[in-house]
């Protein structure tokens, strides 16, 4: 039976830190709010003229020079973003002519902090298909571009990165074992960013209503965040006959610290099997969880043969799960 097995990771973040203290300074807020509700301390901010596709490339070519595999062998890239660098085209086409991968197809995401998940599940479905046989699977955000930095309730919240993967093809019993995504369109007023799309297109007025940056009913969110998470995990465990025991580490989005505690409670997993880098990195959307798997991989967290659960919820609303055999 094919299935696709991650070949290499690699992720990227600008230099630039954008500390809570620097924050306290341009909006109403605390160090100790930040660390308290959300457990970040500091995010990486993109330099002017650093895009989303230069995050993803950056990722990628690291992802690529890990595999020892050149950009041409490629047969599909999938950037799983809310960021791009323009509507037209899509980020996956600059990346794709930065790497000169002629032979790749390449299209976005767009699943919101769900988004490396749902292009998980395509690459999944691509290699378990035949269709394609190695494919760059990259989350990369420069949300610093669309964040109000004068709202409180989102501007601590999120950051810069890139974190990219390489799948391929194998009969082995490693790989991708199950991934599950799901949306709930009703909630769509709890995360959006209104402006520049048909509904609100280019206008003075959607610039005076701050229409291009993201908004977010952060409490509500964090609600059904937790609720809907703990019957994830539990259904992908189950689906693939595992106990939380069997699980090496839980690679959860990186959003807030105490929806990763709740979730990793309700499944019985201590926080040394937790992966967490969202005090130094923030909420990077879609590009979480990847940067936080290169880092679990590159540190040698993740062990031959070991179970990892990873999981995201975000705008759409959407969420999804993944487990994975290293
Ligand atoms: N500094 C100080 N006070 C603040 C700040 C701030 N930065 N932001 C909000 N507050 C205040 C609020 O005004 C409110 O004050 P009030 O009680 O006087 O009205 C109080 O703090 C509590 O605000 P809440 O919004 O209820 O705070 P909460 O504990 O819910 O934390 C947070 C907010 C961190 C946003 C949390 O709700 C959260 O993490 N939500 C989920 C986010 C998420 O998972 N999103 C999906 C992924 S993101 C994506 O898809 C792009």
């Amino acid at each position: 039976m094919l299935r696709a097995r991650i070949l290499s990771t690699g992720s990227y973040v600008p230099s630039r830190r954008l500390t809570n203290a620097e924050l306290e300074k341009m909006v109403d807020t605390s160090d100790k709010w930040i660390m308290e509700r959300t457990g970040i301390k500091e995010r990486r901010i993109a330099a002017e003229g650093e895009n989303t596709s230069d995050l993803a490339y950056e990722a990628s070519k690291t992802a690529l020079d890990r595999a020892g595999i050149s950009a041409d062998s490629l047969d599909l890239i999938i950037v799983a973003t809310i960021t791009g660098d323009m509507p037209i085209p899509a980020t996956a086409c600059f990346l794709q002519h930065r790497l000169n991968a002629p032979n790749a197809a390449a299209f976005d995401i767009n699943a919101a902090c769900s988004g490396f998940l749902f292009g998980l599940s395509a690459t999944n479905a691509y290699i378990k298909s035949g269709m394609y046989k190695r494919i760059l699977l990259v989350g990369a955000e420069a949300l610093s571009r669309f964040t109000d930095w004068e709202d409180r309730n989102t501007c601590v919240l999120f950051g810069d990165g890139a974190g990219a993967a390489i799948l391929e093809a194998t009969d082995g019993p490693s790989g991708v074992m199950s991934v599950d995504i799901h949306s709930d369109g009703t909630y769509w007023e709890l995360l959006n960013l209104p402006g520049g799309g048909s509904k609100h297109p280019p206008s003075k007025e959607a610039e005076a209503n701050r229409m291009y940056y993201i908004k977010m009913k952060g409490n509500e969110t964090f609600k059904i965040a937790v609720r809907t998470l703990e019957k994830l995990v539990l259904d992908a465990l189950q689906k693939n006959n595992l106990d939380a025991s069997d699980i090496a580490l839980l690679i959860p989005h990186q959003a807030n610290l105490r929806i990763i505690s709740a979730t990793a409670s309700r499944l019985g997993i201590g926080m040394e099997r937790v992966m967490v880098n969202l005090d130094r990195c923030g909420n990077t959307s879609a590009a979480s969880i990847p940067i936080a798997l290169d880092e679990a991989a590159s540190t040698g967290r993740i062990k031959e043969d070991d179970y990892i659960l990873l999981e995201a919820f975000g705008g759409g609303l959407t969420w999804a799960s993944a487990v994975i055999r290293w």
